[in-house]
């Protein structure tokens, strides 16, 4: 199957991952979590080198570093992630990724509307700031017990508001994407339901 494009894109911790992980492993895809990629500009950014510079001698260890995980590099790659020169050195990769062959899943902001308008399967995956807070610091908190709530719920919506009202490539849903709530659907729901639409466009 050449080139079969699932495109997921929605806010942090909203299960974007959760279900592209799952909607690969289903179908034999390859998953790419484009997050990676930018959290390991804001990891450089974070030791100095300049934004442009890291998206554009990125490589693919960079994005092994345990460290990326951390609220300090999710800060800084929300704001690597809006500057333009940063967006276009990863689009390439992107793309490719998106057309190997065999079939691939991508998780993002903007996979639908700009890497991928194409994709034959797009998910607009969402959920209240509070239940993806509550996920979050879950996570967190597991190996950092100095993070609170509030503040990862505080970091949640900084990051929302930068990267939905940014000039280029905003968070927002395609205007072909399906909508999916998941404060209201478990994960297993929403997986269900992204296997089901997957079927439904390959067996056309
Ligand atoms: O999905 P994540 O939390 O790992 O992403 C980290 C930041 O990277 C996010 O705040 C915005 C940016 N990002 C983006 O602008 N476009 C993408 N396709 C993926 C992530």
């Amino acid at each position: 199957m050449l080139g079969f494009t699932v495109a997921i894109d929605g806010p942090a911790a909203a299960g974007k991952g959760t279900v592209g992980r799952a909607v690969a492993a289903h179908f034999g895809f390859a998953h790419l979590d484009t997050g990676l990629l930018y959290r390991a500009v804001g990891a450089k950014v974070l030791n100095g080198v300049t934004a442009e510079e890291a998206a554009e001698t990125l490589k693919a260890r960079d994005l092994e570093s345990d460290q990326l995980r951390t609220s300090a590099v999710a800060e800084a790659a929300s704001r690597a992630a809006a500057i333009p020169a940063v967006r276009s050195a990863l689009v390439d990769f992107q793309r490719s990724f998106a057309m190997r062959a065999g079939g691939a899943v991508l998780d993002g902001r903007d996979i639908g509307t700009v890497i991928c308008p194409d994709a034959q399967v797009k998910l607009f995956i969402t959920a209240t700031p509070e239940v993806r807070a509550a996920r979050r610091f879950a996570e967190l908190s597991r190996v950092d017990p100095t993070v609170t709530l509030e503040g990862v719920l505080a970091d949640v919506q900084a990051r929302d508001a930068r990267d939905s009202s940014r000039a280029e490539a905003p968070l927002r849903p395609a205007e072909d994407a399906e909508l999916m709530d998941t404060s209201t659907m478990d994960i297993e729901a929403a997986v269900a339901r992204a296997i089901a639409l997957v079927n439904a466009r390959r067996g056309e």
